[in-house]
């Protein structure tokens, strides 16, 4: 089984949910997964220029940037976990960028063409409260059930505001999202 990760967080190594999505992808390889994760925050992706070159092209996108690697690891992949920070209520710009590009899948006969995939999504934020964005979060979720995705785990972790601040109840949460993908 081969799981991609899509972390997005400008804080590098301090980022809580890109920590997350690594011990998510670590209990995953640990039960025999085969992982690999790209940062979307380092890499230069357009916005979609929303020309419908892909309609007329079989999945293929007219722009040529940072999505390249990551549109063939998703045909590849049986698995996708997408890591998020919140801003201002809703996923981070970059992060809903990423999603528009997956519009070259949509309308396609996506699944089943590339096989059956899963989805989970992992958010972090500063409020405790973690149901608080599950409006943005379901949405998320909805973009990836539309292209076909299994939708597994939508989970939010609360109390983030700081650096590297992800508590023991919560690394052990990011396991059980891995391991539910196997
Ligand atoms: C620009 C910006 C906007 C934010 N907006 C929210 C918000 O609306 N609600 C919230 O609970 N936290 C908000 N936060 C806090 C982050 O979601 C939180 O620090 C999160 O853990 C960051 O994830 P990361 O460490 O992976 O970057 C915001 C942070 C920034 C920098």
């Amino acid at each position: 089984m081969k799981i991609i990760g899509i972390a997005s967080s400008p804080r590098g190594e301090a980022s809580n949910s890109t920590i997350a999505l690594k011990t998510a992808l670590d209990a995953a390889e640990a039960k025999g997964a085969e992982v690999e994760i790209f940062n979307i925050a380092e890499m230069e992706i357009s916005d979609c220029h929303g020309d419908n070159y892909c309609k007329a092209h079989g999945d293929e996108c007219a722009i040529k940037d940072g999505m390249d690697p990551i549109y063939e690891a998703i045909k590849e992949c049986d698995a996708l976990v997408l890591a998020s920070p919140i801003y201002f209520f809703d996923l981070t710009a970059r992060t809903r960028a990423f999603i528009d590009r997956l519009y070259a899948f949509y309308m396609t006969p996506f699944t089943e063409n590339y096989g059956a995939k899963k989805f989970s999504l992992i958010t972090t934020q500063g409020m405790p409260d973690e149901s608080a964005f599950k409006a943005a979060m379901d949405l998320a979720a909805q973009a990836f059930a539309t292209i076909g995705f299994e939708v597994v785990d939508v989970e939010a972790f609360g109390d983030g505001n700081q650096p590297n601040s992800l508590t023991d109840e919560q690394v052990e949460k990011a396991k059980k999202i891995g391991e539910n993908l196997l």
